[in-house]
């Protein structure tokens, strides 16, 4: 069958691929750690299966508005005051299947052939792709380890011509755990108050920082606040990865845009989901907490646990779960050209999995998944270990 010039195209979701691949080894018996993982390891609060279970039992079951349940919108709305003091208004908010699906109707929403969108990179992978399938130009702008992986002003403005669009930033960031203070925030938002630019922020790991709490930069001001589009959703911070739930929070024409393509197109979020996302954000904000913490610990121990790995160096992440090593050295000493070629055979010889840094635009890092329990975290990164001492021998 001919396929689409579009689909293409496209680059298949390497994380996904790769989280895909140890699922099947394991399910062939194989002793396969996954350090791949972009969820967290914790099943949903029972308070919100509950939720979840009441709301069906009364007959929520039915399709709904396509901008999303009415209650939810109005629960966001008290969530982006209660967590991230900005006021907005149940027409700007947006709910979809995912913060990822978010994303894509807000590209489709947006952008025209050829519009430019400034994508730093490292970045998560379906960022550029998404840009693609829609027809806009990803625009990479390369940030370094001196930085934390940070865009600069700088490197900002670099990378602006009378075509850029749009410009998307991740805080904390996958796959780095990069975390924007305020200063750096503001620093950027400097640059782009002087342009028409719109920034999308993706603040799906808003929950997980280790430092500084997360600062939304819709909250420096109020022309910054109108050029941003904010995408979120219960996902990471509520463990509820499978039951797809994001939102977009943003000006009425673009929500009322994105609930247009909606009813074409899905008609809406499964409904007792829905109810699910409500019983999230209902939760005291204490109630993340926990998770946060056990993350931090778990951040502390692999960052010790990678920084033993010989010819490994590495950034200390602030956010997320993910740390992002750089591995070129690493590979290299193990008599491979590439970070990739690496990965492939740590998984066909010693059964860990992670991503190479490739499907996030710097083939030179990979990104490790710390969301695991640490004894199998440390048993991984020994079989990494075992591997270089092995390889680099040779
Ligand atoms: C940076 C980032 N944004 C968005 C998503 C997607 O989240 P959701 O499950 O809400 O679609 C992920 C998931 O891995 C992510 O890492």
């Amino acid at each position: 069958m001919e396929l689409s010039k579009k689909v293409k195209s496209i680059t298949p979701s390497q994380t996904i691929e790769i989280t895909n691949t140890a699922r099947q080894l394991k399910a062939e018996g194989v002793d396969v750690i996954s350090l791949s993982a972009g969820e967290p390891d914790f099943n949903t609060p029972d308070e919100i299966i509950d939720a979840v279970y009441e709301a069906a039992k009364a007959g929520h079951t039915k399709y709904t508005a396509s901008a999303g349940l009415p209650e939810l919108r109005e629960t966001i709305v008290k969530k982006m005051a209660r967590d991230n003091n900005l006021t907005y208004a149940p027409n700007e908010i947006y709910v979809g299947n995912g913060a990822k699906q978010v994303l894509y109707n807000v590209f489709l929403a947006t952008l025209d052939e050829g519009d430019e969108v400034i994508v730093p990179a490292p970045y998560w992978v379906s960022y550029t792709e998404q840009v693609k399938m829609v027809g806009g130009e990803p625009v990479t702008a390369v940030t370094t380890e001196d930085t934390h992986f940070k865009l600069t002003p700088e490197i900002l403005k670099a990378h602006i011509t009378e075509k850029t669009k749009m410009l998307v930033l991740n805080t904390p960031n996958n796959p780095t755990g990069s975390v924007y203070s305020k200063d750096e925030l503001q620093a950027l938002a400097d640059v782009l108050a002087e342009t028409d630019i719109i920034i999308v922020v993706d603040e799906i790991y808003e929950v997980l920082t280790y430092g500084e709490p997360q600062v939304s930069i819709a909250s420096l001001n109020d022309k910054i606040k109108a050029q941003t589009i904010i995408v979120n959703g219960v996902s990471k911070s509520h463990a509820m990865t499978g039951w797809r739930v994001g939102y977009a929070c943003g000006a009425p024409e673009l929500i009322a845009a994105l609930s247009a393509l909606t009813s074409q197109s899905t008609t809406s979020v499964a409904e007792p989901a829905q109810y699910g996302a409500i019983a999230a954000y209902e939760m005291a904000p204490e109630s993340t907490e926990k998770y946060r913490a056990i993350f931090e610990a778990r951040r502390d121990n692999a960052y010790a646990k990678i920084m033993e790995l010989p010819h490994v160096t590495c950034v200390k992440p602030e956010g997320a779960f993910y740390l992002f090593p750089h591995m070129k050295n690493c590979a290299e000493a193990c008599g491979y050209d590439t970070v990739d070629e690496f990965v492939k055979d740590v998984l066909r010889e010693k059964h860990v999995a992670f991503v190479p840094g490739s499907g996030f635009g710097t083939p030179e890092y990979a990104r490790i998944s710390y969301s695991l329990d640490e004894a199998t975290f440390n048993d991984a990164v020994s079989r990494i270990k075992e591997f270089i001492e092995e390889k680099s021998k040779i």
